[in-house]
């Protein structure tokens, strides 16, 4: 990836640096996101750096322990941007004046901007900005220009021309910032002078020679579940080493509706013998019975997955490389920040564990890239658009949307009741608007009346949310004729139901899952 013109964006803790790269990315401009106090200087000289965007972030610069700039930065003689803290950073390094005021800027802003900057150019005067700070600055540096005021007299960007270094005190990245998509692109291709754009075609051309060098030779299994992930690995590790390609598929017999066999039917037809389905529903049903904790039953998932997937593996003689579809925010989210682990609310199924056991390495094709790009590089790859646009499905399936014991016949009853909740969807077209959407058995059952019967049956929850990222997520606001059908085609379907609430619960506070 040497060759990019890559802008680095410092990561001070602010809760939208991940949303810096996106916008970055949307502008076919390669970016990389590296926290404050991890940054080598044979990193700096070794990436084809154009420019620096220095993040927002909780501190206050008047706080004696908040992060410091760092100083290799400033001698690289290239374009910076500081976004709020960013901003904040710099006016301290060249003598300006912070102050610190008892309320907070927060929400929508106006700002007027007079002078001509670079930054604005192409936007009217006056522009609707996204503002987020307790801090502000009272005098800038010697040197620096104020290019901008919000409505409430507080100095919104600052500049200096000759040293190209330039902040902003609100945020251009967050949606409500109208004109933050051009501020950010007057920064990369104005300033920042970038010339060639980020292109899927090249990164697919350079993945697969640099895969193909790599891996010459040598055997490398995948676990495959069908989700985009996984699929796009695949067939990614498939174009460049053909047959040395060995995919592993557990099937734990807690997936969707007929999902077992669409997987076995497509990936066959690609990797012929080298696809292997194992059928484990048996063992994992077995270890799962009588389990209730929600904690428990990811750990007896992940542990017999890797149990199962270990099993399978060792058949195959000599394998040397184990191909995970890590994605870039999983690595962004892997280097701690403080030091610490961020906070832990549900233990998610992966593989860790399976490499070491195995003493095998690990090649992760993909980890460079956010998932809007891994579904873009799956359509280059021409895997099938119903493939690629799947909602999100966790790695222990259906256990975690049966809240209390699992068993045969409830899984058979969630997949029927999932089968026709997302048929519904698709046929209205509203699958496509929606992140993620499925059905929870709930451990209660209720009294109903059916013609001119009394009923005891399942109760049913549905839940259907949008996200840009899983992280958080608002339920969606489905009209009375599509819950009046979803719910009438559930029930008289289902015969096992008699009841179907909706979940109109956001994450925060509730998680997307039940469990
Ligand atoms: P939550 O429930 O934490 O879910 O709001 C956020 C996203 O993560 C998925 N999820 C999981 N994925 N293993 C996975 O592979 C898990 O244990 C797991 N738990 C939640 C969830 O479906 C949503 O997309």
């Amino acid at each position: 990836m040497l060759d990019n013109e890559t802008i680095l964006i410092v990561d001070y803790g602010s809760q939208y640096t991940q949303l810096i790269a996106r916008k970055i990315r949307e502008q076919n401009v390669y970016c990389l996101v590296y926290p404050y106090n991890k940054i080598g200087s044979k990193f700096l000289v070794s990436k084809n750096l154009s420019g620096i965007i220095l993040s927002g972030g909780p501190n206050s610069v008047k706080d004696k322990k908040s992060p410091k700039l760092d100083k290799k930065i400033l001698s690289l003689n290239i374009p910076i941007l500081g976004i709020c803290y960013g901003l904040q950073l710099l006016c301290n390094e060249f003598r300006g004046k912070i102050g610190q005021s008892s309320s907070r800027e927060y929400g929508h802003s106006l700002i007027n901007h007079n002078k001509k900057s670079e930054l604005f150019k192409g936007i009217k005067k006056t522009s609707q900005v996204w503002m987020s700070h307790g801090d502000h600055i009272k005098k800038e540096p010697n040197g620096f220009v104020v290019t901008s005021f919000s409505n409430k007299n507080v100095i919104s960007s600052i500049e200096d021309k000759k040293k190209m270094i330039f902040g902003l005190q609100f945020h251009p990245e967050v949606y409500h910032s109208l004109d933050g998509k051009k501020i950010l692109s007057n920064f990369l291709f104005n300033i920042c002078k970038i010339s060639t754009k980020f292109k899927l075609e090249d990164f697919l051309f350079n993945k697969i020679n640099e895969l193909n060098k790599k891996l010459k030779n040598k055997k490398v299994i995948c676990g495959l579940s069908g989700g985009v992930d996984s699929t796009v690995t695949s067939f990614l590790l498939h174009r460049a080493i053909k047959n040395n390609l060995y995919c592993i598929f557990v099937d734990h017999g807690l997936l969707r509706h007929n999902e077992s066999n669409e997987v076995v039917s497509i990936f066959k037809k690609k990797f012929g013998n080298n696809f292997i389905r194992v059928d484990a529903s048996n063992i994992f049903l077995s270890k799962l019975k009588k389990i209730k904790d929600p904690e428990k039953k990811r750990k007896i998932i992940g542990k017999t997955f890797i149990e199962v997937f270990e099993k399978e593996a060792k058949k195959i003689k000599n394998v040397e490389f184990l191909a995970q579809g890590t994605l870039y925010p999983d690595i962004i989210e892997s280097i701690p920040f403080f030091g610490g682990p961020t906070a832990k609310i549900k233990s998610h199924h992966n593989v860790g564990g399976l490499p070491e056991k195995m003493n095998l390495k690990i090649v992760e094709p993909l980890k460079e890239l956010f998932k809007d790009e891994v579904r873009l590089l799956g359509k280059k790859l021409s895997i099938s658009p119903d493939l690629l646009n799947r909602h999100p499905f966790p790695g222990p399936g259906l256990a975690i949307r049966i809240p209390g014991e699992i068993d045969r016949k409830k899984i058979d009853i969630l997949q029927r009741v999932d089968n026709h909740f997302i048929t519904y969807l698709k046929e209205k077209n509203i699958y496509k608007k929606i992140w993620q959407a499925f059905a929870i058995l709930l451990p209660v059952k209720s009294v109903g009346v059916m013609g001119d019967e009394r009923t005891y049956s399942y109760s049913i929850a549905i839940r259907a949310v949008t996200s840009v990222d899983g992280m958080t997520a608002d339920f969606y606001m489905f009209s009375k004729e599509d819950l009046t059908e979803i719910s009438k085609r559930i029930i008289s379907n289902v015969k096992e139901v008699n009841r179907v609430l909706y979940d109109f619960t956001s994450k925060p506070p509730g998680t997307i899952e039940w469990e």
